[in-house]
């Protein structure tokens, strides 16, 4: 119980995002066509002195939605008004947000799938014509007023594109998918995060870090943080991989980057379900998570490091799974 409180508290987005989160594209590591794409955009939208594209961001949690929607805000030279999908609850919110904008503002939208689908039709108009028509009064007297609105851009971000309809995501030019990030572009992030928080370390201090973060930059900076705390009483403030290796596995920190959640997937899927192949909405059940969650947050986590398949009779667990797990695996397994 509290290894998983724990892990889910390694991947929330604190107060200490924002002191490490890179405030340009120089500062962002990894994500290079995303970050090639975004910036080619932000060139061409300046030289003709228009609004940028809207964009949307999906991908996991701790990838980099947020710190690129502020990068582009940034590189634009206009500011970023931020809300989220659950927060916009009726048509007349969304209505005073964009009213009260700037020519080429960013509205940045986070959870945009958690949006009432009754806002998310005012926003179609918003984002095509920059006019939304709200109905005044009611009954006898109900009429509707249109608003003109400046040319905004909307900045959307989520970690569940499959909830995004298809008329809002048409609506986006710029469709970026964030993917989990290599050992070496996280030891990056941990050497200049390291820089920031004042504290030395050395390259295989940053791997050793790395390669336990799942892939995920917020996770980095997290651990690395617990580590500084070590390295400052324990180690005369200098991170070696000696000394990241001792600090993390005090605190139990699973040396292959993985969370409570994805070993109970990987355990139900060996244990209850002999390797498998199990539909998704089994597993689901049996980890209590829902279904798209389970598909999109960690199953690609786990297809990518070699512990799970997803084939057409279901998912399998992999050889690799079961020795994980010290398990022995069923002798057909490939
Ligand atoms: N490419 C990167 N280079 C350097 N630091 C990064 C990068 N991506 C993310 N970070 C760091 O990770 C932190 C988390 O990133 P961010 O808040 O942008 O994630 P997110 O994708 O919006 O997550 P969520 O889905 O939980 O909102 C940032 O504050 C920043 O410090
Ligand atoms: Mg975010």
């Amino acid at each position: 119980m509290q290894g998983e409180r724990q892990s889910e508290a390694l991947n929330r987005s604190t107060a200490f995002d924002n002191k490490l989160r890179p405030l340009d594209f120089s500062g962002f590591v990894g994500q290079s066509k995303v970050r090639d794409r975004l910036m080619l955009a932000v060139e061409a939208a300046k030289a003709r002195g228009e609004s940028l594209d809207h964009v949307l961001f999906s991908g996991p949690p701790g990838l980099g939605k947020t710190t690129l929607s502020y990068i582009l805000g940034e590189a634009m030279g206009v500011n970023v008004k931020t809300t989220s999908g659950p927060v916009v609850a009726k048509p007349g919110d969304l209505a005073g947000l964009l009213t009260s904008l700037e020519p080429g503002d960013i509205v940045f939208i986070d959870e945009i799938h958690r949006m009432a689908k009754t806002v998310e039709e005012y926003l179609y108009s918003a984002m095509e014509d920059y006019a939304i028509d709200i109905m005044i009064d009611q009954g006898p007297n109900a009429r509707s007023v249109r608003l003109e609105l400046p040319r905004f851009t909307l900045v959307g971000a989520t970690t569940r594109i499959g909830l995004i309809a298809a008329p809002l995501r048409a609506r986006f030019g710029l469709v970026n998918r964030l993917d989990y990030y290599q050992p070496a572009e996280l030891a990056e992030i941990v050497r200049r995060s390291a820089v920031k928080l004042a504290v030395d370390i050395d390259a295989e201090g940053a791997l050793e870090i790395a390669r336990r973060s799942r892939g995920t930059p917020r996770i980095a900076n997290n651990l690395l943080r617990r580590v500084r705390d070590y390295a400052q009483l324990k180690a005369g403030n200098f991170i070696t991989g000696e000394v990241a290796k001792a600090s993390l596995g005090l605190l139990e920190i699973d040396p292959n980057g993985l969370d409570d959640m994805d070993r109970r997937i990987l355990e139900n899927i060996c244990g209850k379900f002999g390797g498998g192949p199990v539909g998704l909405s089994t597993i689901a059940v049996s980890v209590g998570e829902q279904a798209d969650t389970v598909e999109e947050a960690y199953e690609p986590f786990l297809i990518m490091e070699g512990y799970l398949e997803r084939t057409p009779k279901g998912r399998v667990a992999t050889r690799k799974a079961f020795s994980l797990l010290g398990m022995s695996a069923p002798s057909l397994l490939a």
